[in-house]
C-alpha cells in the first residue's frame, strides 16, 4: 500500500507580506493582518516600519493590527534591513515618496546586492539618496525632501525585477505623483495587485517586446488609502520545496491555501514539461490574489529546460528545480538566470560547487548550468553562505534514495520558512 498523502499548510508569501505591511502603514484606517509568516525578512520590514512610526499590535490567532503614524519619524533613524533585499529596495521606494530620512544598513550578503538599480530610478523621480559608502550598495542615506518636489517617471528597467518595479510603484504612490514602469519581461505582480485591489487606479499590459508595463495613476492625496482586511496566501515558494521533497521522497503532497499568483507558477509550468503530474485548484481571490490547492505526485522528472523566457518568473524555484535535475533523467540545462549571481548568495556558483561536493556532475557558464541528471547516492556537505534557498533546495536533495546531504547553515532558513526543517521530517515517516 502506498503512503498516504501528506498535507501542509506553507507559511504566509514573503513578498505579500512585505507589500501588504508596507501598504497598511501608508492607509488611512487601521488595518488587519493574517497569516503573515514568522520569516525573518518579513520581520526587517515590520521593524523598518515601526522605526519610522507606524504601530503594530498582535492580536489574537497571529492577527496584527497595523496603524500609520501619526506623523512620520524625521529623526533619520538607522534601519537594518537584516539580509532582507526586498526590505531595502522597497523601503527607499517608501522612504523616497514620503521625503523622510533614514539610513538603510543590511548583513554581510545585503551589504554585498547591488542597489542601484532602485537608487537611480528613484534619484530620477527626485529622491534624495546617497551612498554612505561604496556606490552600488548599502548603506543608502535617504535625505529629507520637501514635500511636492518629486516628479512623474516612466521608467524602462533593464533588469527585470518586481523589487524595482515596487520600489518606484510604492514612492509614486506615497507621493501621489503618476508612475510607469517598463520591464523587460514580467515579473510577479503582487504590489499592481494589491493597489487595484484597494482600488487605485493601475493599468498593466504586455507590450508586444515580451515584457510587461505597469502604471499608477496619480492619487489624490485627499482620498485616504483604504486599510487593508487580509489574510496572506501561503508561499507558493515555500510550496516549491514540500514539492521537490514530494518528488524525490516518493511521497504524494497536497498544499492548501497557498497563493497560485500565475506570475509565481512558472516552476510547476517547468515541472510538467518534465513530466511531473502537478494538480492546482484555485479556490478563492484575496486582494487580487488568487489562492487555492497545490497536489504533487511523485516519479522521477525528465530533464529541465529552463531558458531566457522563463527565468523571471521563477527565479526563486532556481535551486530546487536545479537539485531535481541533478536527479532527473538526462542532460538539463538552465539558461538566462545570471540575475541569481546577486541574490542573498552567488547561486550559480554555490549550486554547481555544491552538487559537484556531494559526487554530482554539473558545469557552470556566466548565466546558467548545465547538471547530468543520476541516480548514484549524492552525499556530503553543502556550503550555503547563509543562502536559505540554498540550504532548503540541498536538504530536499538529501531525501532522495541512497543519498545524504548535512547543510552547513540550517538555521538560515528562518528568512523565509521557519518551520521548514519540521515539515521536512514528515517526509521520513509514515506519517501523514
Ligand atoms: C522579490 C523579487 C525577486 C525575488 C525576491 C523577492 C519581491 O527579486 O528574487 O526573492 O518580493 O519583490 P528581484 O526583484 O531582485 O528579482
Amino acid at each position: 500500500m502506498s503512503a498516504p498523502e501528506l498535507r501542509f499548510r506553507p507559511p504566509g508569501d514573503k513578498s505579500i507580506s512585505h507589500r501588504a505591511l508596507i501598504l497598511a502603514a501608508l492607509a488611512a484606517g487601521p488595518s488587519r493582518l493574517r497569516g503573515l509568516p514568522g520569516s525573518a525578512d518579513v520581520a526587517a520590514t515590520r521593524r523598518a516600519l515601526a522605526a519610522l512610526g507606524a504601530r503594530f499590535e498582535d492580536g489574537e490567532a497571529g492577527e496584527v493590527v497595523v496603524r500609520a503614524p501619526t506623523d512620520w519619524s524625521r529623526n533619520g533613524p538607522e534601519i537594518d534591513c537584516g539580509n532582507s533585499g526586498t526590505t531595502a529596495r522597497l523601503m527607499l521606494g517608501v522612504l523616497t515618496g514620503l521625503g523622510i530620512p533614514a539610513t538603510l544598513t543590511g548583513d554581510a550578503s545585503l551589504s554585498r546586492r547591488p542597489m542601484d538599480r532602485v537608487v537611480y530610478p528613484l534619484q530620477a523621480m527626485g529622491g534624495r539618496l546617497r551612498y554612505a559608502g561604496d556606490r552600488d550598495r548599502l548603506p543608502v542615506v535617504a535625505l529629507p525632501r520637501a514635500s511636492g518636489s518629486l516628479r512623474v517617471l516612466r521608467y524602462r528597467s533593464r533588469v527585470a525585477s518586481a523589487q524595482v518595479k515596487s520600489a518606484v510603484l510604492l514612492a509614486g504612490l506615497a507621493a501621489g505623483v503618476e508612475v510607469e514602469v517598463h520591464e523587460p519581461a514580467p515579473t510577479r505582480d503582487h504590489t499592481e495587485r494589491l493597489l487595484a485591489g484597494l482600488g487605485l487606479d493601475v493599468e498593466m499590459d504586455r507590450p508586444e517586446d515580451g515584457g510587461a508595463r505597469v502604471r499608477l495613476a496619480a492619487r489624490d492625496r485627499a482620498a485616504p488609502l483604504p486599510g487593508l482586511d487580509f489574510e496572506v496566501p501561503g508561499d507558493v515558494s515555500s510550496a516549491a520545496f514540500l514539492s521537490g521533497a514530494a518528488l524525490l521522497s516518493g511521497r504524494s503532497v497536497r498544499v492548501e491555501g497557498v497563493g497560485l499568483n500565475p506570475g509565481r507558477t512558472a516552476w510547476l509550468e517547468r515541472l510538467g514539461a518534465m513530466g511531473v503530474a502537478a494538480e492546482t485548484r484555485v479556490e478563492e481571490e484575496r486582494l487580487g490574489e488568487p489562492v487555492g490547492t497545490l497536489r504533487i505526485r511523485p516519479g522521477r522528472p525528465g530533464a529541465l529546460r529552463l531558458g531566457p523566457a522563463e527565468a523571471a518568473g521563477c527565479i526563486d524555484e532556481v535551486p530546487l528545480l536545479a537539485i531535481l535535475a541533478a536527479r532527473a533523467e538526462g542532460e538539463s540545462r538552465i539558461d538566462g538566470v545570471a540575475e541569481l549571481r546577486v541574490k542573498e548568495s552567488d547561486r550559480l556558483a554555490l549550486l554547481a560547487a555544491n552538487l559537484r561536493a556531494l559526487g554530482g556532475e554539473c558545469e557552470e557558464r556566466p548565466d546558467g548550468l548545465t547538471i547530468h541528471g543520476t541516480d548514484r547516492p549524492l552525499r556530503g556537505r553543502v556550503r550555503t553562505d547563509g543562502d536559505h534557498r540554498i540550504a532548503m533546495a540541498f536538504a530536499v536533495l538529501g531525501l532522495a534514495p541512497g543519498c545524504r546531504v548535512e547543510v552547513d547553515d540550517p538555521d538560515c532558513v528562518a528568512v523565509s520558512y521557519p518551520g521548514f526543517w519540521d515539515d521536512l521530517r514528515r517526509f521520513e515517516g509514515d506519517a501523514t
